[in-house]
């Protein structure tokens, strides 16, 4: 089976101003230089994008700079829209897609995300797919149908040669900043019916070169147990991307 390298992302969500931003880009910076190890992406609020990369870049880190959103069309007239052109002016080379939070408080649909990935695609962008079933979905028995629908949709259209740009988030919305985390079987069985799925659209050897990270409550203290899943390939952390101290005890956990 092939070797998935850990990525681990920080999803900052409407969080941190510019001084706490760049102060934790600096701290990250100089406290995680084990990237050849783990794949590390930061995703700050639209207005810090630029100065977030800056900081990394001035440090030498090679940790990337994510968005957690954009528009799907190219430059226009589309009124409190970012292009991924601007995103890349700035120094974005990962987007989100499809959170939960996006999905459930903004009401994204699947058609407006698998747009948004064909077109992050399109623009060279690393997409990280969120995907995840809300908690009455889990009691009903449909967990699996809800992240398979979800992947399928999302990655319409997606070639087996793009999905080397593809990471899938697997976060239940009931763990997302709840403090309740998904056990560590029913994140491994969720992640493996999700690479399953992945194995049907792509075939095998595909399917076992995409990760798959956990998203939902992630800390230091149950990183390392979730990570050391089968089919769980790091993690995108939102409470405890906020501190570097947090974060970076998770980052380590991925190594
Ligand atoms: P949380 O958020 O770690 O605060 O639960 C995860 C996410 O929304 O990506």
């Amino acid at each position: 089976m092939a070797q998935r390298k850990p990525f681990v992302g920080g999803n900052w969500k409407m969080n941190l101003h510019h001084d706490q931003a760049t102060a934790l880009a600096d701290a990250l910076a100089a406290g995680f230089k084990d990237t050849d190890k783990v794949d590390v992406v930061v995703c700050p609020a639209f207005p810090y994008l630029r100065c977030v990369a800056n900081h990394l870049k001035k440090a030498g880190s090679a940790i990337k700079v994510g968005a957690q959103d954009f528009y799907f069309q190219g430059d226009g007239a589309f009124t409190g829209e970012v292009s991924l052109a601007m995103l890349k002016d700035v120094g974005v080379s990962v987007v989100l897609v499809g959170h939960s939070e996006r999905r459930h408080v903004i009401g994204e649909t699947d058609v407006l995300i698998n747009a948004k990935v064909r077109a992050a695609l399109a623009a060279g962008m690393e997409v990280i797919l969120c995907v995840g079933e809300k908690l009455e979905q889990r009691e009903a028995g449909q967990t699996d149908a809800i992240n398979l629908a979800q992947t399928y949709y999302g990655l319409a259209g997606v070639t087996a040669e793009q999905m080397s740009k593809i990471t899938i988030a697997y976060e239940p919305v009931w763990a997302i900043g709840t403090g309740k985390t998904a056990s560590t079987a029913d994140a491994q069985n969720a992640h493996a019916a999700i690479r399953k799925a992945l194995v049907s659209m792509y075939g095998q050897k595909v399917a076992d070169t995409v990760r798959i990270q956990y998203g939902g409550s992630c800390k230091p203290s149950n990183a390392k147990e979730l990570f050391g899943q089968t089919d769980i390939d790091g993690g995108l952390i939102g409470g405890a991307a906020l501190k570097a101290e947090d974060f970076m005890g998770i980052l380590n956990a991925a190594k």
